[in-house]
């Protein structure tokens, strides 16, 4: 179970777990997405046509169900993804605390190091309180495609000197991915003629997936050498 938080609205939460959600389908995975986000928009964006099969959307959830919501549906699916509410909430405790993966979506320009570090606090607790890690990372997202990568740089040195963990593969802010939640369908089905540069945005969510798979597959391993 992967789940995406931070505080901060707008942070990218949303637009990155269904870019992560939309790749594992299209390699063929059975993925359940847990829509804890009050806005709802990925439970809206699914009712549109386009949403492939093998993606199922939960969006009845509180923090009272979430626990039970998420254990049934990593029984029935190869990969559960939660999107969180952009506040602290008992919801995204619970959700925390039950992830083998918290991803935290943060703005690459702005730099929200107050809300990541916020999740980055609670994820802590909640390792302690479950006596377990809970591996996480943090994710620059809506990066500039334009932006010189000095600036990015110096986002990711500083994370570093922290001990914080950063994806290597940031999200750029890609007009193909208010599309995508806007029209429906995975990325790939969208039409090269009206949405620019949707070759490199597939490109980016392919990465992003990637790097997502071999973090987990780390954090196993981990976990193994651990017990
Ligand atoms: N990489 C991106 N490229 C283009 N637009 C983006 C990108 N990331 C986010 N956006 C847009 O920014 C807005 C906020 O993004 P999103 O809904 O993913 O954030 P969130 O963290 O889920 O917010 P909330 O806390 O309100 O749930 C949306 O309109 C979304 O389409
Ligand atoms: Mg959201």
């Amino acid at each position: 179970m992967i789940s995406f938080a931070n505080p901060k609205g707008g942070a990218g939460k949303t637009t990155s777990a269904l870019l992560l959600a939309g790749e594992l389908a299209a390699r063929g995975a059975s993925v359940a997405i847990v829509d804890a986000d009050p806005e709802r928009w990925i439970s809206q964006w699914g009712a549109m046509p386009g949403k492939p099969a093998n993606i199922t959307i939960i969006g009845d959830v509180t923090e009272d169900s979430v626990v039970d919501v998420v254990e049934d549906a990593s029984t029935e699916h190869q990969f559960v993804i939660i999107d969180l509410e952009g506040t602290a909430s008992l919801m995204v405790a619970n959700a925390i605390g039950m992830s083998d993966f918290v991803i935290i979506p943060t703005q690459g320009a702005s730099m929200d190091a107050k809300g990541a570090s916020k999740t980055i606090k609670l994820i802590r607790n909640q390792a302690r309180l479950a006596k377990r890690e809970i591996p996480h990372a943090v994710l620059l997202t809506r990066v500039s495609a334009a932006v010189a990568s000095r600036s990015l740089k110096n986002v990711r040195d500083q994370l570093d000197a922290a001990g914080i963990e950063v994806f290597a593969s940031s999200i750029v802010e890609r007009a193909a991915y208010r599309d995508m939640l806007d029209f429906g369908g995975l990325l790939s089905k969208l039409d090269p003629k009206h949405v620019s540069n949707l070759d490199k945005a597939v490109q980016n969510a392919m990465d992003f997936t990637a790097e997502v798979i071999t973090r987990l597959k780390d954090a196993q391993a981990e976990q193994g050498r651990a017990a």
